[in-house]
């Protein structure tokens, strides 16, 4: 929806339209990637100098074939980036999110982020397509276990590490995240399906909208006329579905969004 023969709006005028739009709406939905964590220092995935995917291979870490190959190799990445998210804290953008649904609507986050960035900034309902760092379970039997509260010291990376035996069954256990070729978490899905249908407004915030099946919910939420606004600050393959984009970061644009709403 955003016509490429049209001068670009400036920030100011965005902000404005997304501010009208988000003006007296009851149910807002928010989809949220990597970008939003990149100011509390979480690299994003595809950032071409400092992105995950830039500096790893996805397919020696993010399928359960990897993990069976090597399971400490991708246990030790794991924790890895689950220490430098336990070192992190939630930034402007996440606060302001969260600001927002204090405000009164009902903000519905559905996030690709498997940090807890959004629930330490204070917002409260938050559906993690992607799977949690936090929430490992048994490769054998699926039981869930926990982490205790120790932030574990890790080099740039990961080193190798075996990961812990499951307490019932022995078997490895995995990250809780959701790996190439899996399935999303039902629950999750359904979540932001329903979201995406009562919303009155859509949030996109740091996606570059190449993974489904959430790259797809954007244009289903636009699909049924619902309005999108996108907080990004480069184009992406949401472009075509976002009734406002604001090329801004996130840790900018919403605290001003917020402003504005009064
Ligand atoms: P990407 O790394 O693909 O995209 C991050 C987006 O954030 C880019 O469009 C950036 O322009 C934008 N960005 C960077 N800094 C920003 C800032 N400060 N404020 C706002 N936006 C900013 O990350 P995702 O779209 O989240 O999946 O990636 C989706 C999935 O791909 C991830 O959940 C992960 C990955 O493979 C799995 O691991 C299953």
């Amino acid at each position: 929806m955003i016509d490429p023969c049209q001068p670009v709006p400036s920030l100011g005028d965005s902000l404005d339209a997304a501010a009208a739009l988000l003006r007296g709406a009851g149910r807002i939905a928010v989809l949220s990637g990597a970008g939003i964590s990149a100011e509390s220092g979480i690299p994003t995935f595809r950032d071409a100098l400092t992105g995950l995917w830039a500096r790893f291979d996805a397919g020696d870490l993010a399928t359960p074939e990897a993990f069976e190959r090597d399971p400490a190799l991708v246990w030790g990445w794991y924790e890895w980036r689950r220490m430098k998210v336990l070192q992190s804290q939630p930034n402007p953008g996440h606060l302001a999110l969260a600001r927002l649904a204090a405000r009164g609507p009902q903000v519905t986050v559905i996030t690709q982020n498997v940090d807890d960035l959004h629930e330490r900034a204070g917002s409260r309902e938050v559906h993690h397509l992607h799977g949690s760092l936090h929430a490992p379970r048994c490769f054998e039997c699926g039981r869930s276990h926990g982490f205790g509260p120790q932030i574990p010291d890790e080099p740039e990376g990961g080193r190798r590490l075996a990961p812990p035996a499951c307490d019932h069954c022995g078997g490895p256990l995995r990250p809780g995240v959701v790996w190439f070729g899996e399935m999303l978490p039902e629950d999750a899905w359904r979540a932001a399906t329903e979201a995406i249908a009562h919303c009155e407004v859509m949030i996109t915030i740091g996606t570059s909208g190449l993974v489904f099946p959430a790259a797809g919910l954007p244009g289903l939420a636009a699909g049924r006329g619902k309005p999108v606004i996108q907080i990004n600050p480069t184009a992406t393959e949401h472009d075509d579905c976002a009734r406002v984009a604001l090329r801004a970061r996130a840790g900018e644009a919403l605290p001003a969004l917020l402003e504005r709403l009064g």
